[in-house]
């Protein structure tokens, strides 16, 4: 019996193969969990299909942009009426111009302030309320994905450091909240990955570069290791933790000098 086994999860976040969440999905089955997944909009819903065509026929499968009013509350609807309850919320999305991903942050917009908070924090907490009714007494457990740049200057990170760190504080705020439902939150703080969304980071080779030299595992880390932790968090086995920021980064955090 896998540690998802009897489970249902909706993730938010796949958008092709190199997607942290389609990482988290494919340990999500390999443990004996069921799916279901969002894709943001009619351009990305063709590769999406794609994918879930090689899911198992169970996986539910449905439109949702975050930042489009009733979306959030559609998805739910749909999700309730033909998926059913469910144990488990990932939330892996995010979105920040690319113009604001480099040179000065003193030079952020508010409409890019504003746009990066929306898709990748407070997103977070619309999701988490629209879930709520589908978890009720189902001890559900919510993840979401932040990055290292929303406690440390991380150049280039920019807006997105400042909506990280919103999404944390976030976790804790909501894990406080929901916890006497039997709901757990947490966040999972991964090191740098390429995917579509990261490469929209000025210079993020640097990043890996300077991972994989200083990181105490000498590495990067991928999307599988993400996966397998998310899983756990997802599971029985972390029905002790909540609230809480886990670092999926080859140990890069805990280095000073
Ligand atoms: N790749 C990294 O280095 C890294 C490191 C730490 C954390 N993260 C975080 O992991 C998460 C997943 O990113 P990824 O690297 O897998 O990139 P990705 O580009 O594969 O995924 C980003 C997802 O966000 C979705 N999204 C963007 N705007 C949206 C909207 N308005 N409504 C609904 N969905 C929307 C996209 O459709 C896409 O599926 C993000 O929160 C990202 O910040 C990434």
């Amino acid at each position: 019996m896998g540690l998802m086994s009897g489970k249902r999860v909706v993730i938010f976040g796949v958008a092709n193969k190199r997607s942290i969440a389609w990482g988290i999905a494919q340990a999500i089955l390999r443990e004996g969990g069921q799916l279901a997944l969002n894709y943001q909009n009619d351009r990305m819903e063709e590769s999406v299909r794609k994918l879930a065509a090689d899911l198992p026929s169970d996986t539910f499968l449905a439109p949702c942009d975050v930042t489009v009013e009733g979306d959030i509350q559609k998805f739910f609807t749909k999700l309730g009426a033909d998926f059913g309850p469910i144990d488990g919320l990932v939330h892996s999305i995010a979105f920040a111009k690319r113009e604001e991903l480099g040179g000065q942050f003193i030079d952020t917009s508010w409409d890019g302030y504003q746009l990066a908070q929306h898709v990748s924090a407070w997103s977070l907490i619309g999701l988490a309320k629209g879930a709520m009714p589908l978890m009720e007494g189902r001890d559900g457990s919510i993840v979401c994905l932040s990055y290292y740049g929303a406690e440390k200057v991380v150049t280039n990170y920019n807006v997105m450091g400042v909506a990280k760190a919103a999404l944390e504080a976030s976790t804790r705020y909501l894990a406080n909240d929901i916890g006497p439902r039997g709901i757990r939150v947490n966040a999972i703080s991964a090191g740098p990955i390429k995917t579509v969304s990261a490469m929209g980071v000025a210079d993020f080779g640097t990043l890996l570069e300077t991972m994989a030299q200083k990181a105490p595992l000498r590495r990067n880390i991928d999307q599988g290791d993400v996966g397998n932790t998310a899983a756990f968090l997802l599971s029985d086995l972390a029905r002790g933790i909540t609230g809480q920021t886990i670092y999926v980064d080859a140990g890069y955090s805990i280095m000073g000098m």
